[in-house]
């Protein structure tokens, strides 16, 4: 939600603002700006617009400037509609101070009374006004710029990250996160502000991440950090991060998404090489404390919003099936007001992208306060979630930039699977025999990938063909894919704008389906399962009423085929690993349906790639 940027170097600044945004755009793309300072006019100059960035782009195309020193922002509308005066940054009325933010500033109504009666002079809707103008008539009065920014920050309720500048200071710019990310990028002679590292990966990857409530005074060769409660001066190290520039570039594609889909045999590959060694589940990141821990635990929380929650959700089929642990799932939004029974021996399992989902955050710290042992399943490197769980494993799908999850949630799968053979393995469930087998069958998922992205590609062309202009779909399934079923429908009403619905297959006789009729196609995942023979009464329903039936089934399944107008196979596999396929043809339907309807696939209306606000 909002992307930040901030440069101070020697390096001129615009060109570097306007690629720190291009890679953040698919946090916010409502509406765009950058500010710098001009050292010809002892100004501060500042360039927004509406619409996304190329809108900017165009406003700054024949605009010179030599400074070296900026802040940027590309925004996902909270207070105020996407117009050009909500745009960031704002400045105050003195024009000395500039801000960008991302977040809620809960108490903004307040603190504008207070400026209000004060004379203050708001020229937008937004909340983020009143942090610039707060601090402006701070530092006047305290003649102490950073001390201002401080007390301002103090003043302000609520989740958020900031980056300002003052022409009163105009050799540094001040960073402060409370819960919204913020990652300082180290060059030499020169530091980068972003809200994800991947807006920092074309200039180093020597990062230091901010955490809640620390503030920072970014010079060209120094950062000097604070804790914002006690003003104190404290020490932090940097970490490296190990994605390349090239691997958040489109390289060719004509989307991310598409790009990101192909990568899933790599993503797994890897996966597979650095979780599987000489026969055996290993996890790098996991201490003999929590391998003990994980020895005893009683029962699981996976917690999770969006595609992340139906990766947990599948994770319930595994944990249950393999590790023998009870599981319960949830959405974040609905754990963390839950007053869930969690005890000592119980583990939230926590499963994000990104890391930072506002959320899934608030759950940890819901699990954290009640004792409970909670596990991060994390893509980003160091995000929060990664760094304030009791244990962590990451995975390592490279940066998603694609707003539409792909090759994060298959990341997630796998590791699920392999986490759930784990334990059931560390807690005796599981003989030697069976985790070879299964371990057999998973190295070979990768090249399953690859063979239906080159050969399963044309049969989802078609379908996608004769379904890209149905307004309603439903999405079925069972067991380990039922899931599936879900973040199909997910896919495909994300990029589509079409309403597609997923179900359990055997709750569509409670009310989905009295909607099927000949104009409702009805995508029935239904692989060689033990709830096989199930699925295929519900789609013999589904045809009774003339309902369109596209299946994913297992290869030579001609029963399956016979009954299905459109008819995508994958090979057979343990049912455990089928959720890691059958999801693969419905993220190629969804992204050939979005394309054939013009939609923005990588940055689809109204969705945000990582959700920092509640
Ligand atoms: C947003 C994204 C989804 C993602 C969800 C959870 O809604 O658009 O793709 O699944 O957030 O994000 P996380 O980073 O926690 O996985």
């Amino acid at each position: 939600m909002c992307g930040i940027v901030g440069y101070i170097g020697r390096r001129e600044v615009l060109p570097v603002l306007v690629r720190g945004l291009e890679g953040l755009e698919y946090r916010g793309y409502d509406s765009s700006g950058l500010a710098c300072f001009d050292p010809e006019h002892s100004r501060i100059v500042a360039v927004k617009e509406k619409g996304k960035l190329d809108q900017l782009k165009a406003r700054l195309e024949g605009f010179h400037h030599n400074g070296c020193i900026g802040i940027g922002h590309t925004r996902w509308a909270t207070h105020g509609a996407p117009t050009r005066d909500n745009a960031h940054p704002h400045l105050d009325a003195s024009e000395q101070f500039a801000i960008v933010h991302n977040g809620i500033i809960e108490n903004y109504e307040r603190l504008k009374t207070d400026l209000l009666r004060a004379g203050t002079h708001f020229k937008s809707e937004t909340d983020t006004e009143v942090f610039v103008h707060t601090w402006g008539r701070l530092a006047r009065k305290i003649r102490d710029v950073r001390e201002a920014f401080r007390q301002t920050v103090l003043k302000c309720h609520g989740r958020f990250a900031f980056v300002g500048m003052s022409l009163k200071t105009p050799d540094r710019i001040f960073v402060f996160r409370r819960s919204n990310p913020i990652v300082i990028g180290a060059g030499s002679g020169e530091y980068f502000v972003a809200s994800d590292v991947t807006a920092l990966l074309p200039y180093t990857r020597e990062v230091i991440y901010l955490e809640d409530d620390e503030m920072a005074e970014v010079l060209r060769s120094e950062v000097k950090f604070y804790n914002v409660k006690t003003g104190k001066r404290m020490q932090k190290k940097s970490i490296r991060i190990d994605w390349s520039s090239e691997q958040a570039q489109k390289g060719g594609w004509p989307h991310f998404m598409i790009k990101e889909i192909h990568e899933q045999p790599d993503v797994l590959e890897t996966a597979l090489a650095k979780r599987i060694q000489k026969g055996r589940i290993v996890w790098d990141t996991l201490s003999k404390k929590a391998e003990a821990r994980l020895k005893k635990i009683r029962k699981i929380f996976a917690v999770s919003c969006g595609t992340a929650f139906h990766a947990g959700l599948a994770g319930k089929y595994m944990l249950e099936e393999y590790a023998k642990i009870p599981v319960e799932t949830s959405v974040s939004s609905e754990f963390r007001y839950s007053d869930p029974i969690l005890e000592k021996e119980d583990m939230v399992l926590l499963v994000s992208q990104s890391g930072e989902t506002a959320d899934t955050l608030a759950a940890l710290h819901e699990a954290k306060e009640r004792g409970a042992f909670s596990l991060a399943l994390v893509n980003v490197v160091g995000s929060t979630l990664a760094r304030e769980a009791d244990a962590v494993i990451y995975t390592h799908a490279g940066p998603e930039i694609g707003v539409a999850s792909t090759k994060a949630y298959t990341a997630q799968l796998i590791h699920l699977a392999l986490f759930s053979i784990y334990l059931g393995k560390l807690r005796g469930k599981i003989s030697n025999q069976n985790l070879k087998t299964l371990l057999g069958h998973a190295k070979k998922l990768p090249a399953h990938i690859r063979q239906f992205l080159v050969k399963g590609k044309a049969k989802v062309e078609e379908c996608a063909d004769a379904l890209s202009d149905k307004p309603n779909l439903i999405y079925l399934g069972r067991g380990y894919n039922y899931p599936t079923a879900l973040e199909g429908a997910l896919k495909f009403k994300e990029i589509t704008y079409k309403h597609a619905h997923g179900y359990a297959a055997g709750e569509m006789k409670h009310g989905p389906i009295a909607l099927v009729d000949k104009n409702l196609p009805v995508v029935s995942i239904a692989p060689a399962s033990k709830t096989y023979e199930k699925m295929m009464s519900n789609i013999e329903e589904v045809k009774a009423r003339d309902g369109i039936i596209v299946s994913i089934g297992t290869r030579g399944d001609e029963k399956l085929r016979l009954k299905s107008k459109y008819f995508l196979e994958i090979p057979s596999v343990p049912e455990i690993f089928s959720c890691i396929l059958t999801v693969i043809p419905l993220q190629l339907l969804a992204y050939q349906a979005a394309v054939l309807n013009g939609r923005e696939v990588d940055q689809p209306r109204n969705l945000a790639k990582s959700v920092t606000v509640e």
